[in-house]
């Protein structure tokens, strides 16, 4: 309960990704999930807090920060804006985006450590065993499967080095009790059993928690030559995103413990094990749960970028709009399952349950009150039956959702408001409004069933929106809903918010039907083409420079240097020199002539205007005949046969001396 605002709190998490130049929409999977509950939490009422992030650091990062020729942090810096742009993209609107490389992530990791290890709960001692780079993982010999990775199957890495241990057998015996005394805390249920009978019972290990051969992660601040086991280091991002164990510690005081972490099955082991023990041995709370949920599947396999088969949620959002995906995400599979993503199923999907059945309802309604009642909302009259059976429906709605909803079961959730949207149109069928427009004296009883769609419009419309936000504000316009009161939660408690004498007013349809074959022939060629990609082979290397420390130099040499900026104003090759081109500088009010063997990277046309930059006073030389007075300074790849001319950045005059 926050005690400012009397309301109930509510903190949810996704796992922190792992910065990979394209997140699919496997991932867009779990965000999309953590995000629909954080806003149908603030729509019942509570003050929500959802926190999402990057886990930047590990070996799997290092090298692929060094095959792309950058720093790990150069390489994570240029990813995470991708995936921020990728949850706006979605509508995933969390509170906190934390990246372990942040300052306040480092000191958190750097603290707790510190803590256990002077509690006695971390000790140092050698490793020897083998890692998954891909998962990041420890594993005994007797765990492994085939000499592979249990988990991926990938194969493993032979690793002995020193390294610190963190108690996790000694606590083994008091997780298990919570576990059992806690049903709720590892979800859905089958993951507890899995849990429990997988890795608990056959005895825990203590665990390997900080490794010498890795550079890129956060350093033991007390023994820096040890880097923090990336597990460690990112499991604690859910407490150190709000600020525990510092001065600035109030997010924590008030959200802590997190109400969900939601994560992949994959992942729940690290959750449900290394972090409660984590928490418990620090003397912090436990989370209130776990919920592991299922992967989307490709052809029965993970998606992965190899085989070319992971299907891109922007492309998906460009052409079919974010809510679509969204609601295909959550209404597909039951959340805790796997299930399969096809094509067909998405556009099956939004044919039938988008475009027909709810763009269908509104639709209908607006235009039916437009024709008969010249767009004005009708009263309601008598009720029989039929309306009375539809009114109940409409009033048990909003506590179904929730209870679905409150068990993650957004399928069923969405699958309940479906129900009232089907019998809407279904009561359209049976009351034929049409019919009743002919006869005058039918006016009320027309009046009344128009009514009653459009109220039960509304009522969809609120209850979509924490699946499609952008939704329900398409329907109010349409439907004349203009009231925030008539947007809330608490509108629904009682049939009948929707005020007569209100215009609507029709407009494009919400979700236009598509062509399901012109459409599929198109998602195939695109996939095709992405496995030919996968599959070609991959552009040769290119091969690095190599560098090699000169003997050094006294400050008083480099001083000697004189380099200066440039302009060059004439350019021309020189006769019978495939290399050379002489440019004519401007250096300062003074002109002079340069030879440099740049003509295989440059033409002088290219040259002509740009500024350079040049060392000035070294002694001139005769090239071809040509007296040469200085030399362009340039970086040169010489075994990719790259060269590149220095300039400075912005406009500086020439003559300005660089140094
Ligand atoms: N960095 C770790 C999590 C650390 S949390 C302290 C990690 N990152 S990840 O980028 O590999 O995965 C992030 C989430 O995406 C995981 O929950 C994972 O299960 C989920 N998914 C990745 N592919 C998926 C599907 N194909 N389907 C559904 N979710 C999947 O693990």
């Amino acid at each position: 309960m926050c005690k400012d605002c009397e309301k109930k709190t509510f903190y949810i998490t996704t796992p922190i990704y792992y910065p990979s130049d394209k997140l699919h929409i496997g991932h867009s999977y779990c965000s999309t999930a953590a995000d629909t509950m954080a806003r149908f939490k603030k729509l019942t009422g509570y003050d929500v807090y959802f926190l999402t992030g990057t886990d930047e650091h590990g070996q799997k990062i290092e090298r692929k920060a060094a095959e792309a020729g950058v720093t790990p942090q150069q390489y994570v810096d240029r990813i995470v804006a991708g995936i921020k742009d990728l949850w706006k993209l979605m509508d995933v609107d969390y509170d906190d985006f934390i990246r372990t490389t942040d300052e306040r992530h480092v000191k958190g990791v750097q603290r707790w450590f510190k803590q256990l290890y002077d509690q006695g709960d971390i000790y140092k001692s050698e490793y020897e065993g083998w890692y998954c780079t891909p998962c990041e993982s420890f594993w005994t010999e007797l765990q492994l499967k085939d000499g592979c990775c249990p988990d991926c199957g990938r194969p493993v890495e032979k690793t002995r080095e020193e390294s610190y241990f963190f108690r996790l057998s000694k606590y083994q015996d008091w997780l298990i009790q919570y576990i059992e005394e806690h049903p709720d805390f590892i979800q859905p249920p089958s993951r507890t059993a899995e849990m429990i009978n997988n890795f608990l019972k056959p005895g825990l290990q203590d665990l390997c928690v900080s490794r010498t051969s890795l550079k890129w992660g956060i350093p033991v601040d007390f023994d820096p030559k040890h880097t923090v086991y990336v597990w460690v280091d990112a499991l604690t991002n859910y407490i150190n995103a709000l600020g525990a164990g510092t001065e600035h510690d109030e997010l924590y005081r008030k959200y802590w413990p997190a109400d969900i972490h939601l994560v992949g099955k994959e992942i729940v082991r690290f959750h449900t094990i290394i972090w409660p023990i984590m928490l418990h041995a620090l003397g912090l709370p436990l989370p209130r749960q776990v919920f592991g949920h299922g992967w989307l599947v490709i052809d029965g396999g993970k998606m992965s970028k190899s085989k070319g088969n992971v299907v891109d949620p922007v492309k998906l959002c460009e052409r079919y709009g974010s809510d679509a995906v969204r609601y295909f995400l959550m209404r597909e599979v039951p959340f805790g399952s796997d299930g399969e993503f096809t094509n067909e199923a998405l556009i099956k999907r939004i044919n039938s349950d988008l475009a027909n059945d709810l763009g269908n309802l509104v639709s209908r309604s607006v235009a039916m009150i437009e024709k008969y009642f010249g767009g004005v909302v009708p009263a309601q009259a008598e009720l029989d039956d039929l309306d009375k059976a539809l009114i109940a429906q409409a009033e048990a709605l909003p506590a179904l959702v929730e209870k679905h909803m409150n068990a993650l079961q957004f399928s069923l959730a969405l699958s309940e408001i479906w129900k009232l949207v089907s019998e809407c149109n279904r009561y359209i069928d049976l009351t034929t409004p049409w019919i009743l427009a002919k006869n005058e004296a039918d006016r009320p009883r027309l009046g009344t069933v128009l009514y009653n769609l459009l109220e039960c419009s509304r009522i969809v419309a609120v209850l979509v929106g924490p699946f499609m936000p952008r939704t329900p504000e398409r329907i109010f316009a349409q439907i004349g809903v203009a009231e925030c009161g008539l947007k809330t939660w608490d509108s629904l408690g009682k049939f009948g918010g929707a005020v007569p004498g209100s215009r609507v007013c029709k407009g494009e349809a919400l979700f236009p039907r598509i062509d399901v074959q012109k459409e599929l022939e198109l998602l195939e060629a695109e996939r095709q083409a992405a496995i030919a990609a996968a599959a070609a082979p991959a552009e040769p290397e290119k091969p690095k420079p190599v560098f090699e420390q000169k003997a050094e130099i006294a400050f008083d040499d480099f001083e000697k240097l004189q380099l200066v900026v440039a302009k060059v104003l004439k350019c021309e090759k020189v006769p019978k020199a495939d290399r050379l081109l002489k440019s004519t500088l401007k250096v300062g009010d003074e002109e002079r002539v340069v030879v440099s063997g740049i003509a295989e990277h440059y033409t002088p046309e290219e040259m002509v205007g740009k500024k350079v930059v040049l060392l000035a006073n070294l002694a001139p030389r005769k090239i071809r005949g040509i007296e040469s007075r200085g030399m362009l300074l340039c970086a040169a790849n010489d075994a990719a046969g790259e060269l590149k001319l220095l300039s400075v950045e912005g406009d500086m005059d020439e003559g300005c001396e660089i140094g």
